[in-house]
């Protein structure tokens, strides 16, 4: 890192976990600390297309760090509507749930067409999905997006609470020409991810520690949650936090995560026979049936950890092996040095109503200096070339954790956790379905009124 550009920076990243007062997870009660963040930040990345989109208003606000745009009339986007709308705007919401409060709902299409900066391939895959239907196109410059109404059900309509559209690096997810690809864990050969694979992020986990909100990422609004609700053995796993060490990021990595994120990690515990006969497990309910990537990012930053071979252990996904033989160090080549893994995996039929847990687990190997293993971040993507990243129609996640909260307060709180929310409207089973292509175009939807249900929400 360049010292000459080292403005001493420091934060405050307070790590609060969510109350989950189930016995497996007791043993992260204690955990309400502030911690004082002393290193360097990288600056973040700079977006050349922002957009945020609050449909159905007709006034402008600032939530969040964002700007977020009417569509009535908008500069941002234009609106081309073959019929008339509802746009319901629920009463005495704070400005704080926008865009949840108004919506653009119909009977007939509409679509919007952003013009849109960002250079590259002049084409965007189209992708569809069931209710309502979903198509992005890119005609030069614009990106436009239509909904329209399932011709297959009775009074079905579309819906849309707001769209996101924010530009990103362009390898960031894609494939790089020069890069042999993702490891796929099922037949270890290296798949690259091309532009013809939409990617619809389900989870992004900060492992060890706090919340991070869209204005606190790096730039590009991702919001990653605190790994609790996910992990299903952990028994006297330990938090790790280096607030001061000056992370060395290469180009590859350079906006892959949060600087937080990396300054925090969780291990297995102090306690190596302990450690040996278990895994550190978390598991996602996911849809059986797709294919998924699963990226996970690790940062060596524990005082005695400094040497390859230090610390090693196994990584399995979806019960897979995904790695014989971590060794962060080696990976990332030195200590302090921020590296990601990424593996494809695929989800077979099964699992209950097409829902099954896809794990990541960790396990030991004797190593030089620890019997444990570490991981500081993860970030799962259900792939689809097929047109199609929808689940089931009527879609349920009965034992999603974030499901198992009270659906009927209007607080858009849990959505917002997710940069993709979505929900199905009972009466016509609304399944929205968010895009990244070289866009991450993230869309967040939730019933405006109680009295449309959602079926699932995840
Ligand atoms: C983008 O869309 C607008 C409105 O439909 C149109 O006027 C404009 O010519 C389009 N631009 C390009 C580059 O296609
Ligand atoms: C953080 O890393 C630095 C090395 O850069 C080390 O000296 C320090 O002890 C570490 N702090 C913690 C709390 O691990
Ligand atoms: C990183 O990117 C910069 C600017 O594109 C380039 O000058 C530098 O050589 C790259 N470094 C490495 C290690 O590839
Ligand atoms: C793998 O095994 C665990 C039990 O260790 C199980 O809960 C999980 O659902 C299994 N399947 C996948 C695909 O991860
Ligand atoms: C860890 O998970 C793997 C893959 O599911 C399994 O084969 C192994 O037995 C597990 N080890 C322990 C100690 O539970
Ligand atoms: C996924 O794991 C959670 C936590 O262990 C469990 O409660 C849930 O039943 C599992 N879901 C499925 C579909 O196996």
């Amino acid at each position: 890192m360049n010292s000459s550009s080292s403005i001493s920076s420091s934060k405050y990243l307070s790590l609060t976990n969510l109350p989950l007062f189930t016995p497996l997870h007791l043993s992260f009660l204690f955990l309400h600390l502030t911690i004082l963040v002393t290193g360097d930040s990288p600056p973040p990345y700079v977006p050349l297309d922002s957009i945020a989109l609050d449909c159905g208003s007709s006034s402008q606000s600032f939530v969040n760090g964002r700007q977020w745009t009417a569509d009535i009339n908008s500069k941002v986007a234009l609106l081309d509507q073959d019929g008339p709308s509802t746009n319901p705007t629920e009463n005495g919401a704070s400005t704080s749930s926008v865009p949840y409060y108004t919506a653009r709902v119909s009977l007939s299409q509409f679509t919007y067409t952003f013009p849109v900066t960002t250079t590259g391939p002049k084409s965007f895959a189209s992708i569809s999905i069931q209710l309502p239907t979903l198509v992005s196109t890119d005609e030069q410059k614009n990106l436009s997006i239509t909904f329209t109404p399932s011709p297959h059900v009775a009074d079905a309509y579309a819906f849309i609470n707001g769209i996101e559209i924010v530009s990103m690096p362009t390898n960031l997810y894609y494939t790089a020409g020069d890069d042999p690809g993702m490891y796929d864990v099922n037949h270890e050969v290296s798949l690259p991810l091309q532009k013809d694979t939409a990617l619809e992020i389900m989870y992004r986990v900060n492992v060890g520690g706090g919340e991070i909100t869209p204005p606190n990422d790096n730039g590009m609004f991702r919001s990653w949650l605190s790994d609790p609700d996910y992990l299903t053995d952990a028994r006297p796993s330990a938090f790790q936090f280096n607030g001061t060490i000056q992370l060395q990021y290469n180009n590859h990595t350079r906006y892959a995560a949060p600087d937080v994120l990396y300054r925090t990690a969780r291990t297995m515990g102090p306690d190596s026979t302990v450690n040996k006969k278990y895994n550190m497990t978390w598991e996602f309910p996911v849809h059986s049936t797709f294919t998924y990537l699963v990226r996970l990012h690790f940062c060596q930053f524990i005082p005695i950890i400094l040497q390859k071979g230090d610390l090693v252990f196994k990584i399995y996904i979806a019960n897979q092996t995904a790695e014989r033989y971590a060794d962060i160090i080696s990976w990332a080549d030195g200590y302090g040095v921020p590296i990601y893994k990424d593996y494809i995996v695929m989800m077979d039929a099964g699992g209950n109503e097409g829902i099954q847990n896809l794990s990541i687990a960790l396990h030991p190997i004797q190593s030089t200096n620890a019997l444990d293993a570490m991981l500081n971040g993860a970030e799962i993507f259900k792939l689809s070339k097929s047109d199609n990243l929808a689940g089931p129609n009527p879609d349920a996640y009965p034992d999603s954790p974030v499901s198992n909260t009270p659906r009927a307060s209007t607080k858009p709180q849990h959505s917002r956790r997710r940069t993709v929310a979505i929900i199905g409207a009972a009466v016509s089973g609304i399944v929205v379905v968010s895009v990244l292509f070289l866009l991450i175009f993230r869309r967040r939807v939730q019933k405006f009124s109680p009295k449309i249900q959602g079926l699932g929400f995840w």
